[in-house]
Protein backbone atom coordinates (compact mmCIF):
# COMPACT_ATOMS: atom_id res chain seq x y z
CA UNK A 1 0.00 0.00 0.00
CA UNK A 2 2.22 2.60 -1.39
CA UNK A 3 1.48 6.19 0.48
CA UNK A 4 3.53 9.45 0.27
CA UNK A 5 3.44 8.78 3.95
CA UNK A 6 4.15 5.41 4.20
CA UNK A 7 7.43 5.95 1.61
CA UNK A 8 8.38 9.13 3.97
CA UNK A 9 8.11 6.82 7.24
CA UNK A 10 10.34 3.97 5.65
CA UNK A 11 13.34 5.95 3.95
CA UNK A 12 15.88 3.90 5.93
CA UNK A 13 18.05 6.60 7.25
CA UNK A 14 15.25 8.20 8.30
CA UNK A 15 15.73 7.91 12.04
CA UNK A 16 12.96 6.27 14.07
CA UNK A 17 12.36 9.60 16.64
CA UNK A 18 11.42 11.36 13.11
CA UNK A 19 9.07 8.84 11.99
CA UNK A 20 7.42 8.85 15.12
CA UNK A 21 7.35 12.40 15.27
CA UNK A 22 5.93 12.61 11.68
CA UNK A 23 3.29 10.17 12.64
CA UNK A 24 2.59 11.79 15.43
CA UNK A 25 2.75 15.06 13.69
CA UNK A 26 0.06 13.80 10.88
CA UNK A 27 -2.54 12.17 13.48
CA UNK A 28 -3.03 16.03 14.99
CA UNK A 29 -2.19 18.24 12.19
CA UNK A 30 0.76 19.72 14.13
CA UNK A 31 4.92 20.00 13.54
CA UNK A 32 7.27 19.36 16.53
CA UNK A 33 4.94 16.57 18.30
CA UNK A 34 7.67 15.24 20.46
CA UNK A 35 8.19 11.84 21.87
CA UNK A 36 10.29 9.51 23.30
CA UNK A 37 11.38 7.31 19.88
CA UNK A 38 11.28 4.08 22.08
CA UNK A 39 7.36 4.01 21.50
CA UNK A 40 7.55 3.39 17.59
CA UNK A 41 7.12 -0.17 17.88
CA UNK A 42 5.66 -1.79 14.27
CA UNK A 43 1.93 -2.13 16.01
CA UNK A 44 1.85 1.29 16.86
CA UNK A 45 3.28 2.43 13.27
CA UNK A 46 0.48 0.29 11.78
CA UNK A 47 -2.26 2.25 14.04
CA UNK A 48 -0.86 5.76 14.26
CA UNK A 49 -0.73 5.46 10.10
CA UNK A 50 -4.47 4.25 9.97
CA UNK A 51 -6.63 6.06 7.33
CA UNK A 52 -10.02 4.41 5.86
CA UNK A 53 -9.73 3.56 1.94
CA UNK A 54 -12.55 4.10 -0.64
CA UNK A 55 -10.78 3.81 -3.61
CA UNK A 56 -9.93 -0.19 -4.33
CA UNK A 57 -8.57 -2.14 -7.51
CA UNK A 58 -10.03 -4.63 -8.14
CA UNK A 59 -7.59 -7.34 -7.38
CA UNK A 60 -9.25 -10.00 -5.19
CA UNK A 61 -8.44 -10.20 -1.27
CA UNK A 62 -6.17 -13.24 -0.87
CA UNK A 63 -7.62 -15.78 1.22
CA UNK A 64 -4.64 -16.45 3.36
CA UNK A 65 -5.36 -12.17 4.33
CA UNK A 66 -9.07 -12.69 4.93
CA UNK A 67 -8.12 -16.08 7.23
CA UNK A 68 -5.59 -14.22 9.24
CA UNK A 69 -7.28 -11.71 9.81
CA UNK A 70 -10.15 -13.39 11.21
CA UNK A 71 -7.60 -15.38 13.25
CA UNK A 72 -6.72 -11.65 14.74
CA UNK A 73 -10.60 -10.79 15.19
CA UNK A 74 -10.84 -14.42 16.85
CA UNK A 75 -7.58 -12.99 18.98
CA UNK A 76 -9.36 -10.07 20.41
CA UNK A 77 -10.54 -10.06 24.10
CA UNK A 78 -13.74 -11.12 24.35
CA UNK A 79 -16.59 -10.60 27.41
CA UNK A 80 -16.58 -13.81 29.66
CA UNK A 81 -14.98 -15.07 26.50
CA UNK A 82 -18.37 -15.72 24.88
CA UNK A 83 -17.40 -14.60 21.90
CA UNK A 84 -20.90 -13.63 21.10
CA UNK A 85 -19.82 -12.32 17.31
CA UNK A 86 -19.58 -13.70 14.31
CA UNK A 87 -18.83 -12.15 10.68
CA UNK A 88 -19.96 -12.60 6.89
CA UNK A 89 -17.93 -12.40 3.81
CA UNK A 90 -19.60 -11.36 0.98
CA UNK A 91 -17.62 -11.18 -2.37
CA UNK A 92 -20.95 -11.71 -4.40
CA UNK A 93 -21.34 -8.28 -6.74
CA UNK A 94 -24.95 -9.07 -6.83
CA UNK A 95 -25.59 -9.26 -3.00
CA UNK A 96 -22.62 -6.57 -2.56
CA UNK A 97 -24.92 -4.38 -4.70
CA UNK A 98 -28.15 -5.03 -2.68
CA UNK A 99 -26.62 -4.23 0.52
CA UNK A 100 -25.22 -1.04 -0.74
CA UNK A 101 -28.77 -0.19 -1.33
CA UNK A 102 -29.11 0.00 1.99
CA UNK A 103 -26.29 1.97 2.52
CA UNK A 104 -26.60 4.65 0.28
CA UNK A 105 -24.85 3.74 -2.60
CA UNK A 106 -21.58 3.86 -1.30
CA UNK A 107 -19.21 3.70 -4.19
CA UNK A 108 -16.50 1.85 -2.01
CA UNK A 109 -18.85 -0.41 -1.38
CA UNK A 110 -19.27 -1.63 -5.00
CA UNK A 111 -15.53 -1.57 -5.97
CA UNK A 112 -14.18 -3.47 -3.13
CA UNK A 113 -13.65 -7.39 -3.77
CA UNK A 114 -14.68 -8.00 -0.23
CA UNK A 115 -17.51 -6.69 2.19
CA UNK A 116 -17.29 -7.88 5.50
CA UNK A 117 -20.50 -7.78 7.87
CA UNK A 118 -19.43 -7.71 11.60
CA UNK A 119 -22.58 -9.67 13.65
CA UNK A 120 -23.53 -9.14 17.35
CA UNK A 121 -24.34 -12.96 17.57
CA UNK A 122 -26.50 -14.27 20.60
CA UNK A 123 -28.06 -16.62 18.88
CA UNK A 124 -25.05 -18.93 18.87
CA UNK A 125 -25.66 -18.66 22.53
CA UNK A 126 -29.30 -19.43 23.05
CA UNK A 127 -28.65 -22.49 20.72
CA UNK A 128 -25.62 -23.84 23.22
CA UNK A 129 -27.93 -23.37 25.98
CA UNK A 130 -30.35 -25.13 23.98
CA UNK A 131 -27.93 -27.98 23.49
CA UNK A 132 -27.20 -27.88 27.68
CA UNK A 133 -31.41 -27.89 28.53
CA UNK A 134 -30.59 -24.88 30.13
CA UNK A 135 -32.78 -21.56 29.92
CA UNK A 136 -31.17 -18.19 28.23
CA UNK A 137 -33.17 -15.60 29.90
CA UNK A 138 -29.91 -13.71 30.35
CA UNK A 139 -30.17 -12.79 26.57
CA UNK A 140 -33.03 -10.58 26.53
CA UNK A 141 -31.45 -7.72 28.56
CA UNK A 142 -29.88 -4.79 26.73
CA UNK A 143 -26.57 -6.00 28.84
CA UNK A 144 -26.31 -9.03 26.60
CA UNK A 145 -27.03 -7.38 23.08
CA UNK A 146 -24.16 -4.68 23.92
CA UNK A 147 -22.01 -7.34 25.35
CA UNK A 148 -22.80 -8.68 21.95
CA UNK A 149 -21.92 -5.38 19.87
CA UNK A 150 -18.89 -4.71 22.14
CA UNK A 151 -17.35 -8.39 21.37
CA UNK A 152 -18.39 -7.46 17.21
CA UNK A 153 -16.23 -4.52 17.53
CA UNK A 154 -13.56 -4.78 19.01
CA UNK A 155 -12.75 -8.20 16.55
CA UNK A 156 -13.29 -6.17 13.53
CA UNK A 157 -10.86 -3.53 14.81
CA UNK A 158 -8.68 -6.00 15.22
CA UNK A 159 -8.89 -7.58 11.98
CA UNK A 160 -8.73 -3.73 10.62
CA UNK A 161 -5.24 -3.81 11.91
CA UNK A 162 -4.13 -6.80 10.58
CA UNK A 163 -5.16 -5.90 7.27
CA UNK A 164 -3.72 -2.97 7.23
CA UNK A 165 -0.74 -4.16 8.47
CA UNK A 166 -0.57 -6.64 5.24
CA UNK A 167 -0.82 -3.80 2.88
CA UNK A 168 -4.55 -4.19 2.31
CA UNK A 169 -7.54 -1.16 2.85
CA UNK A 170 -10.42 -0.67 4.97
CA UNK A 171 -13.26 1.48 5.69
CA UNK A 172 -16.15 0.80 8.05
CA UNK A 173 -19.56 1.07 6.86
CA UNK A 174 -22.04 1.83 9.70
CA UNK A 175 -24.63 2.88 7.20
CA UNK A 176 -25.83 -0.94 7.09
CA UNK A 177 -27.94 0.08 10.39
CA UNK A 178 -30.26 2.65 7.90
CA UNK A 179 -32.54 -0.54 7.61
CA UNK A 180 -30.67 -3.63 9.52
CA UNK A 181 -34.11 -5.58 8.58
CA UNK A 182 -33.12 -6.21 5.28
CA UNK A 183 -29.40 -6.87 5.52
CA UNK A 184 -30.95 -9.28 8.39
CA UNK A 185 -32.65 -10.79 5.58
CA UNK A 186 -30.05 -10.69 2.46
CA UNK A 187 -27.46 -12.72 4.87
CA UNK A 188 -30.26 -15.09 6.12
CA UNK A 189 -29.87 -13.68 9.66
CA UNK A 190 -31.75 -16.03 12.20
CA UNK A 191 -33.42 -13.99 15.22
CA UNK A 192 -30.48 -12.67 17.76
CA UNK A 193 -28.10 -11.60 15.13
CA UNK A 194 -27.51 -7.65 14.34
CA UNK A 195 -25.66 -6.43 11.78
CA UNK A 196 -23.67 -3.99 13.56
CA UNK A 197 -21.50 -2.40 10.34
CA UNK A 198 -20.08 -3.80 7.59
CA UNK A 199 -15.78 -3.01 6.14
CA UNK A 200 -15.08 -2.79 3.13
CA UNK A 201 -11.75 -4.71 2.29
CA UNK A 202 -9.48 -4.33 -0.85
CA UNK A 203 -5.81 -3.12 -1.92
CA UNK A 204 -5.78 0.51 -1.94
CA UNK A 205 -5.76 2.03 -5.43
CA UNK A 206 -2.48 3.96 -5.41
CA UNK A 207 -3.62 6.75 -8.03
CA UNK A 208 -6.05 7.79 -4.86
CA UNK A 209 -4.03 8.94 -2.58
CA UNK A 210 -5.63 9.09 1.07
CA UNK A 211 -3.60 10.93 4.14
CA UNK A 212 -3.38 10.54 7.55
CA UNK A 213 -7.10 12.17 8.95
CA UNK A 214 -5.92 14.37 12.24
CA UNK A 215 -7.78 14.09 14.97
CA UNK A 216 -8.72 16.35 18.18
CA UNK A 217 -6.09 17.74 20.46
CA UNK A 218 -5.11 14.59 23.07
CA UNK A 219 -5.91 16.86 25.80
CA UNK A 220 -9.43 16.81 24.45
CA UNK A 221 -9.93 12.87 24.95
CA UNK A 222 -7.36 12.09 27.80
CA UNK A 223 -8.75 13.29 31.26
CA UNK A 224 -6.93 12.54 34.26
CA UNK A 225 -8.70 11.39 38.04
CA UNK A 226 -11.95 12.88 37.21
CA UNK A 227 -13.82 14.37 33.75
CA UNK A 228 -13.46 18.01 32.89
CA UNK A 229 -15.09 19.88 30.37
CA UNK A 230 -13.72 20.08 27.21
CA UNK A 231 -12.60 20.91 24.73
CA UNK A 232 -11.95 24.76 25.08
CA UNK A 233 -13.15 27.05 22.51
CA UNK A 234 -8.83 27.47 21.51
CA UNK A 235 -8.43 23.69 21.15
CA UNK A 236 -11.85 23.23 19.00
CA UNK A 237 -10.61 26.58 16.73
CA UNK A 238 -7.50 25.25 16.09
CA UNK A 239 -8.85 21.57 15.38
CA UNK A 240 -11.54 23.28 13.02
CA UNK A 241 -8.67 24.90 10.92
CA UNK A 242 -6.51 21.50 10.89
CA UNK A 243 -9.15 19.54 9.57
CA UNK A 244 -10.02 22.43 6.86
CA UNK A 245 -6.37 22.17 5.95
CA UNK A 246 -6.77 18.19 5.29
CA UNK A 247 -10.40 18.96 3.65
CA UNK A 248 -8.21 21.25 1.31
CA UNK A 249 -5.27 18.96 0.50
CA UNK A 250 -7.81 16.30 0.31
CA UNK A 251 -10.46 18.15 -1.91
CA UNK A 252 -12.90 18.11 -0.11
CA UNK A 253 -15.73 20.29 0.64
CA UNK A 254 -14.66 22.86 3.44
CA UNK A 255 -16.91 22.57 6.60
CA UNK A 256 -15.81 23.45 10.47
CA UNK A 257 -15.34 20.19 12.17
CA UNK A 258 -17.72 21.31 15.07
CA UNK A 259 -20.43 22.48 12.58
CA UNK A 260 -20.48 19.07 10.96
CA UNK A 261 -21.02 17.53 14.43
CA UNK A 262 -23.33 19.50 15.29
CA UNK A 263 -24.93 18.76 12.17
CA UNK A 264 -24.91 15.37 12.71
CA UNK A 265 -26.45 14.88 15.56
CA UNK A 266 -28.93 17.99 15.77
CA UNK A 267 -32.20 15.97 14.85
CA UNK A 268 -34.09 13.04 14.74
CA UNK A 269 -33.72 13.23 11.06
CA UNK A 270 -30.38 13.66 11.18
CA UNK A 271 -30.25 9.60 12.22
CA UNK A 272 -31.29 8.86 8.94
CA UNK A 273 -34.24 6.16 9.67
CA UNK A 274 -31.60 5.10 12.59
CA UNK A 275 -33.80 6.67 15.11
CA UNK A 276 -36.29 3.64 14.52
CA UNK A 277 -33.27 1.38 15.94
CA UNK A 278 -35.17 -0.16 18.94
CA UNK A 279 -38.06 -1.38 16.84
CA UNK A 280 -35.63 -3.09 14.30
CA UNK A 281 -34.15 -4.75 17.41
CA UNK A 282 -37.17 -6.29 18.83
CA UNK A 283 -38.04 -7.46 14.76
CA UNK A 284 -35.07 -9.32 15.55
CA UNK A 285 -36.04 -11.06 17.83
CA UNK A 286 -34.09 -8.89 21.09
CA UNK A 287 -36.24 -7.59 23.54
CA UNK A 288 -33.70 -5.31 25.66
CA UNK A 289 -35.40 -5.54 28.71
C1 LIG B 1 -18.69 2.47 13.04
C2 LIG B 1 -18.22 3.27 11.86
C3 LIG B 1 -19.06 3.45 10.76
C4 LIG B 1 -18.61 4.15 9.64
N1 LIG B 1 -19.42 4.23 8.53
C5 LIG B 1 -18.95 4.79 7.39
C6 LIG B 1 -19.74 4.76 6.20
O1 LIG B 1 -20.86 4.25 6.17
N2 LIG B 1 -19.20 5.29 5.08
C7 LIG B 1 -17.94 5.85 5.06
O2 LIG B 1 -17.50 6.31 3.99
N3 LIG B 1 -17.16 5.87 6.18
C8 LIG B 1 -17.64 5.35 7.33
N4 LIG B 1 -16.85 5.34 8.47
C9 LIG B 1 -15.48 5.86 8.42
C10 LIG B 1 -15.35 7.19 9.15
O3 LIG B 1 -15.94 8.21 8.39
C11 LIG B 1 -13.85 7.46 9.38
O4 LIG B 1 -13.33 6.44 10.20
C12 LIG B 1 -13.62 8.81 10.04
O5 LIG B 1 -14.00 9.86 9.19
C13 LIG B 1 -12.13 8.99 10.38
O6 LIG B 1 -11.34 8.87 9.22
P1 LIG B 1 -10.18 7.79 9.12
O7 LIG B 1 -10.78 6.43 9.38
O8 LIG B 1 -9.64 7.90 7.71
O9 LIG B 1 -9.14 8.15 10.13
C14 LIG B 1 -17.30 4.71 9.61
C15 LIG B 1 -16.48 4.55 10.75
C16 LIG B 1 -16.93 3.84 11.84
C17 LIG B 1 -16.01 3.66 13.02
Amino acid sequence: MPTSTADRLRQPHDPVADRLEALLGERYGEDGVQHDETGLTPTIETLLSHRSVRTYLPTPVPVEALELAIAAAQSASTSSNLQAWSVIAVEDPARKSRINAVAGNQRQIDQAPLLLIWLADLSRLRRIAGRQGSTADGLDYLESFLLGVIDAALAAQNALVALESLGLGTCYIGALRNDPATVARELGLPDLVFPVFGLTVGFPDPSDKTDIKPRLPQRTVLHREQYRDNPTGEDLDRYNQTLRAFQKIQRMAPVDWSEQAARRIATRESLKNRDKLLEVLRGLGFELK
